[in-house]
């Protein structure tokens, strides 16, 4: 958890990042922004803004898309990491849940949380220590746990796929889209979720919403991405207040209600990237 006061340690900071993809194409232009520890941090935008592309320059996960950080720095701690496989990552604390949550369908459940532990090297007593206390976040996948995972759910495939993040005890976890596809109950339950286990248990998330409302309410901090530049960053509260936060991102302005599509087409570029 966050103290409020303090200045918390920054532990993942990404600094002036440039992506191209297959040699030509610029999708990040110079993004920057910190990640501190146990807060939970929100990186918020619209569809294609660079949301996935920044969580995969951090996670070296760009390779297999052809793509390449071109400029800037990644670090974690203090040391690069934007050259470490995704096992190497993982032992320096960071890991990240993918969009569209990626379970091994055939596996069970409980197989699918145990996958996370490969990189763990205490034993099976420590393992089964650390299955139990996924299942006490998550008591639906407790009693799922013998059920085969394509069988499950939506809800309950982003349960699993943080759950198994959580098996391979990391620091950081980086998580891409929780909310994607989910009604807006769940949604609450899973936010709630990751916000006990910031708050509990002490990790720190970085987090990639569309949704800016759920994110922004759960959030300590966010940055604001557009066409592949941070437009705007600020505690989550200021950004909730922010006026033209609340007309873009939130669907409300002072004429009321609008909804993103309107607004979208007619000030958004105009005022932020003018
Ligand atoms: N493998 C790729 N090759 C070429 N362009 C890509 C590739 N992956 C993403 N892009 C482009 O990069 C831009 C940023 O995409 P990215 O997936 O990072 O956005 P996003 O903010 O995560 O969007 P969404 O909210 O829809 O998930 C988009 O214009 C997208 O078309
Ligand atoms: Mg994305």
């Amino acid at each position: 958890m966050l103290d409020a006061g303090q200045t918390p340690e920054t532990v993942l900071e990404v600094n002036n990042v440039e992506v191209i993809y297959n040699h030509v194409i610029l999708v990040l232009k110079g993004v920057s922004l910190k990640v501190p520890k146990g807060g939970i941090t929100a990186l918020l935008g619209g569809n294609g803004a660079g949301k996935t592309t920044t969580l995969k320059a951090v996670s070296n996960l760009l390779h297999s898309e052809r793509g390449e950080v071109t400029k800037g720095s990644i670090l974690y701690r203090g040391n690069r990491i934007q050259d470490l496989d995704p096992a190497a990552l993982v032992k320096s604390g960071v890991i990240q849940v993918m969009e569209g949550r990626h379970c091994f369908e055939h596996l069970t459940v409980e197989e699918n949380l145990l996958t996370g532990y490969y990189t763990r090297t205490e034993g099976k007593g420590q393992q089964q220590a650390d299955l139990e206390k996924v299942y006490q976040y998550f008591p639906r996948l407790k009693e799922r746990r013998k059920s085969q995972a394509g069988y499950t759910s939506g809800g309950e495939q982003q349960m699993i796929a943080i759950g198994r993040a959580l098996m391979a005890q990391p620091e950081t976890i980086l998580l891409d889209e929780p909310s994607m596809g989910l009604a807006p109950q769940l949604v609450e339950q899973i936010f709630g979720i990751v916000k006990d286990l910031n708050e509990k248990e002490g990790y720190t998330f970085l987090l990639a919403e569309q949704n800016t409302n759920v994110a922004l309410r759960y959030a300590h901090y966010g940055y604001i991405l557009e066409s592949g530049r941070v437009v705007m960053d600020g505690p989550a509260a200021e950004l909730r207040e922010n006026p033209d936060v609340k007309e873009f991102y939130l669907g409300m302005s002072e004429e009321g209600r609008k909804s993103f599509r309107d607004v979208r087409s007619y000030r958004r570029r105009k005022r932020w990237l003018s």
